[in-house]
């Protein structure tokens, strides 16, 4: 049997045992999703969304690039941000980073990559800020997992800094937005950082709306 055909045999597997144990599962969900979450994180295929929060299918929207950027021009990501908030109204929104991300450790390092370069250029941005405080460390890892908590805390602030956020702090009071990282050593999140609607936008960053949008 070919690797793929594996997937396909397991997909029955699974969905059998899932109408066994809730006959109703699949045609509830085929009505509608209601997620209260949207998930930002890294493609790294060791950090599923779902598998690692002990959630099912139709609690999690999610969104995955290599180490989990919030890019202000990406409109892929930002249409998920759009729909997750304005359509789907979800509550919270973490950026999930993870020790030993790929991504991150590229970021630091000088090898020309092709197209990821322009990717990685983001990363390289964060890193920038903080370098005095991450190369007091000389260990290439070390240094990389100090710029994934870096990165994921900036992330939750560009967030901060979409119209998309702002409109709906202002006129809903939501949704929270959370900077977790994952550790592939024990499988266990760590939050880093929790903002809400109350939290302080930076000036420069600051949009005004009209009252009626
Ligand atoms: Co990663």
């Amino acid at each position: 049997m070919k690797d793929y055909e594996k997937l396909l045999l397991a997909n029955k597997a699974w969905a059998s045992e899932m109408r066994e144990l809730n006959p109703n599962f699949f045609n509830n969900l085929a009505k509608a999703q209601t997620p209260k979450f949207l998930w930002i994180g890294c493609s790294d295929s060791r950090v599923p969304a779902n598998q690692i929060t002990g959630t099912d299918p139709g609690e999690i929207f999610v969104h995955r690039n290599v180490a989990n950027m919030v890019v202000h021009t990406d409109l892929n990501m930002l249409s998920v941000l759009q729909y997750a908030v304005e359509v789907l109204k979800v509550e919270h929104i973490m950026v999930v980073g993870h020790y030993g991300c790929g991504g991150v450790k590229a970021s630091l390092e000088h090898t020309h990559l092709g197209l990821i370069n322009k990717w990685l250029r983001n990363i390289k941005e964060v890193y920038r800020i903080h370098k005095s405080e991450i190369d007091l460390d000389d260990d290439l890892d070390n240094r990389a997992d100090r710029l994934v908590e870096f990165n994921i805390k900036e992330q939750v602030d560009n967030l901060m800094k979409t119209s998309i956020i702002q409109r709906a702090w202002q006129n809903h009071q939501r949704p929270m937005l959370h900077g977790w990282v994952y550790g592939m050593d024990k499988g266990e999140i760590k939050e880093l950082v929790r903002l809400d609607y109350t939290h302080p936008i930076e000036d420069v960053f600051r949009f005004t709306f009209d009252a009626e949008l």
